[in-house]
């Protein structure tokens, strides 16, 4: 019976355990965490930068969030020495990558580097391809702790899954044959369908073309918008929020502990978008369990970026351990009440540890829209309406009622200083995230606001490009409990 199964298929998912999957090294059990200088500054990168950055990272509480690495994008070397070693650009890094490295770890952070599988980088630098093993010897000595490794001028070699998996391989051997750990983010733009083979070489693997700060423009240079992603033979870059969401919703269930689908770096705080449209953002990507990787200035964040790169409800759901995406339920178009009206609507769920659900209500439509979301459909994996999850009640707790006031945050800013701010800023370092979801920590709940019956609906009205997103938790756990497997 096609309900039973589903469950079942379910069931296998949710009782799925860390120590069954395979991992290519120990890291990134859960989506990995940190800024990479990209989105806000392209090629513009210095040892200043990196410092200046990471520096306030730590000041105002982003690494006890769980930012921990700080990414050094393109445009960083100067060519090769005679002898075939990366040569760093001694303008931009005057001492030298170790320096900076040590300076990273100073301060308690990961470093990460970038390079390309391709002769040579986007931005035209030296490219890794066939300088596999001396280059990832180099970072490995200069005390590197993440790659993301990209796929411009890759010599054609690409086009089926057997042909990229062999190109990344070699990247992926020659880093672990260091014998440091170093987090492989591999960046080929899901080309040859990645969700398929990475997860056996890498850490992570880009999904999509490249993310720009627009909530849903469409934009020539990222096609395949009506095809959904899956056979998208040209990934290309200017993706806006909206077109990677519907992208990647036809494999984000392919992530593991381990191995992860990317969905690009972040854009909040780039300016491109509105707070509902970067609260959006943050949520998808955090419960699809992306990477969440900052990509603003964040010398100069302000208080409404801040508030939402640091809601620890939100980031729970990214880091928590069940490691499960959750899946889009259902998606209509509405009917424009005037000509700028209209547009999709989206719900979301998915299982979290300790019997919990995500249920995430996102407004795509140019107005405000009164959403419903039935207790079957939230359930249908596990049997829709003729399931105990279904005819249970459940507390319901709002993930943004708790945001960090402003004034709060502006506070925490002027004074690069984290005091008085436990109320709102989850501290991971302290405490781990799946500790404090074991706990129920109060910051990783989010805010009680009711509950809803057997077979009953959630109702919100959801602002115009935003979301409303909640955890689920069973008013009386054991009604639910599924047979283990
Ligand atoms: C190549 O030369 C550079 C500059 O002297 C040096 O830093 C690097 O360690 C050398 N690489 C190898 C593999 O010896
Ligand atoms: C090398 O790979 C093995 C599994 O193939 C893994 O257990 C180990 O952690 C890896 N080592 C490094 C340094 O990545
Ligand atoms: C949600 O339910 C309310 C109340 O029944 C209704 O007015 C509204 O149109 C529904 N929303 C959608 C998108 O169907
Ligand atoms: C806080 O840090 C920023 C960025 O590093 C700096 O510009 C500012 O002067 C600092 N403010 C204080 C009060 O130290
Ligand atoms: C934190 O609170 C204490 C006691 O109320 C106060 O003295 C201190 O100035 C506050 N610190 C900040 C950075 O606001
Ligand atoms: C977070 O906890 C660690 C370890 O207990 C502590 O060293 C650090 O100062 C705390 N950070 C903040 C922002 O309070
Ligand atoms: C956390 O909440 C769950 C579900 O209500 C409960 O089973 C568990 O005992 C709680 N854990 C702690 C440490 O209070």
């Amino acid at each position: 019976m096609a309900f039973s199964s589903l469950a079942a298929v379910s069931a296998l998912f949710a009782a799925r355990h860390v120590s069954a999957v395979l991992m290519v090294n120990e890291l990134a059990v859960t989506p990995q965490m940190g800024w990479d200088n990209w989105n806000a500054f392209g090629c513009d990168v210095s040892a200043d930068l990196l410092q200046g950055t990471a520096e306030r990272i730590v000041e105002i509480g982003l690494k006890d969030a769980g930012y921990h690495y700080a990414v050094l994008d393109d445009c960083w070397s100067d060519g090769r020495y005679s002898n075939g070693s990366l040569k760093p650009n001694f303008e931009k890094f005057p001492n030298g990558m170790a320096a900076v490295a040590d300076a990273m770890h100073d301060l308690g952070l990961g470093f990460g580097m970038y390079s390309d599988a391709g002769r040579y980088t986007c931005g035209q630098y030296e490219g890794s391809l066939g300088h596999e093993e001396i280059d990832a010897k180099t970072w490995a000595s200069w005390g590197v702790d993440y790659l993301k490794y990209d796929n411009c001028y890759n010599d054609g070699q690409s086009g089926t899954a057997e042909i990229s998996y062999n190109r990344y391989e070699v990247m992926s051997k020659a880093l672990n044959a260091t014998g440091r750990q170093i987090l492989y983010s591999m960046c080929n733009w899901g080309q040859d369908h990645p969700w398929d083979w990475a997860y056996l070489i890498a850490n992570s693997w880009r999904a999509t073309g490249d993310i720009y700060d627009s909530f849903d423009r469409s934009d020539v240079r990222c096609p395949c918008e009506n095809k959904d992603g899956i056979d998208c033979a040209f990934p290309g870059f200017h993706c806006s929020v909206m077109n990677i969401i519907n992208k990647v919703v036809w494999f984000i269930h392919r992530s593991q502990p381990g191995g992860w689908n990317d969905m690009d770096g972040l854009e909040v705080g780039n300016g491109g978008m509105t707070d509902d449209e970067y609260k959006l953002h943050f949520t998808m990507w955090a419960a699809l369990k992306s990477p969440l990787i900052m990509g603003n200035d964040i010398r100069t964040i302000d208080a409404k970026s801040y508030s939402i790169l640091t809601n620890p409800a939100i980031i729970a759901l990214n880091q928590d351990p069940a490691g499960a995406s959750m899946q889009r339920r259902w998606r209509y178009y509405v009917s424009p009440t005037d000509a700028y009206g209209g547009g999709e609507i989206q719900m979301w769920s998915g299982n979290l540890a300790q019997g919990d659900y995500v249920m995430v209500l996102l407004n795509a439509a140019n107005q405000d829209m009164h959403m419903n979301a039935t207790l079957a459909d939230i359930f249908v994996d596990n049997g829709g309406a003729q399931s105990a999850e279904a005819k249970g009640s459940w507390d319901l707790y709002d993930l943004w009622a708790n945001r960090m006031p402003d004034s709060v945050a502006n506070r925490i800013l002027g004074a690069n200083s984290t005091a008085n701010a436990t109320e709102y800023l989850y501290n991971a370092t302290a405490k781990s995230y799946k500790e404090g979801i074991m706990a129920n920590e109060t910051l990783l709940m989010g805010k009680h606001i009711g509950s809803v019956k057997g077979l009953g609906t959630v109702s919100a009205v959801v602002p115009k490009h935003g979301v409303m997103a909640y955890r689920m938790r069973p008013k009386t756990a054991s009604t639910y409990k599924r047979d283990e497997l």
